[in-house]
């Protein structure tokens, strides 16, 4: 006999078939029980009678969220006890056996509602039991279709998938690194990677032309809302193309996705509207403006560029830093001021950047690629040259092998699945998040290490770190 799912039952009408879930919910009604079977694909009404005896007294044991195998024949429901909200709330299963594949502890966080009313730390340290409801598994849902749909889009239009490594070197996106101590070479250390930016530019060097991946991402900054330490990343570059292409290839993307999958959303604008970074402040006194007509409408999307952002920008101190990302190339009219060293605060970087509903979704640019425009970039931000070179060297080495005209752009998943799925946080379209002080609760991470550890990578702890910790080590 074959398993069949819970939503399927009607298709199996008159015939004995295999369930094989959860309990949900077991209702006690003098000479019936009903149990209330859940699967991956909801639920299912099953009935035990009493006349039954052993059975009944079997069924009478179940708790919520023991594992069962149940097998009955699929039956119509009497008209009355019909129930219309649900797809197949016009059958119920007679069961004939019962199995229990596994017993359950009481869940300690209740799994029957939408979970906000629950605490983060409890949430969080049973996320296998939060990750129970409802309403996180249709997000999980829908963040698998997303990216499947995206992927496809883009395999269809020649973009090949490539992973990026993990274990890599610091880069100089703006967070701090999360570092990976080295064994091999004690006293050196790894980094975990803030994007991929690097290694999708050597690609187009090596005539890839069109990349893509979903790559996480690790940046070690303060966590909110619309920030973790960990996320994901739509990442891409191209090569012979100019700002208008990238920016077309994601609108369309963007827009085909939406009303492909999620055909109730309504999209404000289109074309996406566009603001240069000085409107946007001006008008809105935000480089993520919130756009939408009715902030009340959970359905509405209002996605807009912001273009034109000034490449430098000075520090406290007096010195130039760059805005966005050093890689980017000025806008085609200021290369001239770049490679001159002149006007920098007047240089406008040939960078994109889209907001949606206030968030900022994506970012990226088109590049410098040729290393006397990169090199120019480091010099004005203050790096000498032997810092340039340490750092550098091997992206100026790698533009000075043919690297084509290039760009890309990188998208936040995470906060795209969240305003999709109307959430206030992007933790709940992730399966496994961390807390809002940066912390994994179920596993105990971050978690102090052995000795034995500490001397394999030539690491020692400073006393005073160690007593500052507040457990929190
Ligand atoms: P950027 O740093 O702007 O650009 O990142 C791109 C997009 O990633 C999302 N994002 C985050 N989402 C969740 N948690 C975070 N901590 C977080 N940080 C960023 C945002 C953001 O727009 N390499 C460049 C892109 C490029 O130029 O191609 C980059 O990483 O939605």
């Amino acid at each position: 006999m074959e398993r069949v799912l819970a939503a399927d039952i009607g298709k199996s009408e008159g015939k004995e078939i295999v369930l094989m879930g959860w309990v949900n919910i077991r209702r006690d009604h003098g000479k019936i029980i009903f149990i209330d079977l859940r699967d991956r694909s909801g639920i299912a009404q099953c009935v035990f009678v009493a006349k039954d005896a052993e059975l009944y007294g079997k069924a009478a044991t179940l708790r919520p969220e023991w594992v069962i195998r149940l097998v009955g024949t699929v039956a119509r429901r009497p008209d009355s006890m019909v129930n219309p909200d649900l797809g197949n709330g016009a059958w119920e299963i007679k069961a004939s056996s019962l199995e229990i594949l596994n017993e359950a502890a009481t869940p300690p966080i209740a799994i029957d509602t939408d979970g906000y009313e629950i605490g983060e730390e409890h949430r969080l340290k049973y996320r296998y039991v939060d990750l129970k409801r409802e309403r996180l598994q249709k997000n999980l849902a829908l963040r698998h279709e997303v990216i499947a749909f995206m992927r496809d889009y883009l395999g269809e239009r020649d973009f090949t998938e490539v992973e990026t490594p993990i274990i890599s070197k610091s880069t100089p996106e703006g967070a701090r690194d999360y570092l990976v101590p080295s064994r091999i070479y004690p006293g050196k250390s790894f980094a975990l990677p803030q994007s991929p930016q690097q290694y999708k530019q050597l690609l187009m060097v090596a005539g890839l032309e069109r990349y893509f991946q979903f790559a996480r991402c690790f940046r070690d900054e303060d966590t909110r809302g619309d920030r973790q330490p960990e996320f994901t990343q739509l990442d891409l570059e191209m090569s012979f193309v100019a700002q208008e292409d990238v920016m077309n290839l994601i609108e369309n993307l963007y827009i085909a996705t939406v009303e492909t999958l999620m055909p109730e959303k309504k999209i404000q604008e289109k074309p996406f509207p566009r603001l240069s970074y000085e409107e946007a402040m001006e008008k809105y006194g935000s480089d993520k403006p919130d756009l939408r007509n009715d902030k009340n409408d959970p359905d509405l999307l209002a996605f807009a560029w912001i273009i034109d952002f000034p490449f430098f920008e000075q520090t406290d101190g007096g010195k130039w830093t760059f805005t966005h990302n050093p890689f980017s190339a000025p806008k085609p009219e200021h290369h001239g001021e770049l490679m001159a060293g002149e006007n920098i605060g007047g240089i406008v970087a040939a960078q994109y950047d889209l907001a949606l509903n206030g968030y900022e979704v994506g970012g990226g640019g088109i590049r410098n690629h040729t290393s006397a425009a990169l090199k120019k970039v480091f010099e004005i931000i203050g790096y000498s040259a032997a810092q340039i070179g340490e750092n550098f060297g091997h992206m100026l080495n790698a533009l000075d092998m043919g690297a084509p005209p290039h760009g890309g752009i990188a998208m936040g998943i995470d906060r795209l699945l969240a305003i999709l799925a109307n959430e206030p946080n992007i933790r709940e379209v992730i399966a496994f998040p961390k807390t809002g002080d940066a912390r994994d609760l179920m596993m105990d991470a971050p978690s102090a290490l052995a000795k034995s550890q500490l001397d394999e990578v030539g690491l020692a702890l400073i006393k005073n770190h160690e007593t500052n910790k507040e457990g929190k080590g």
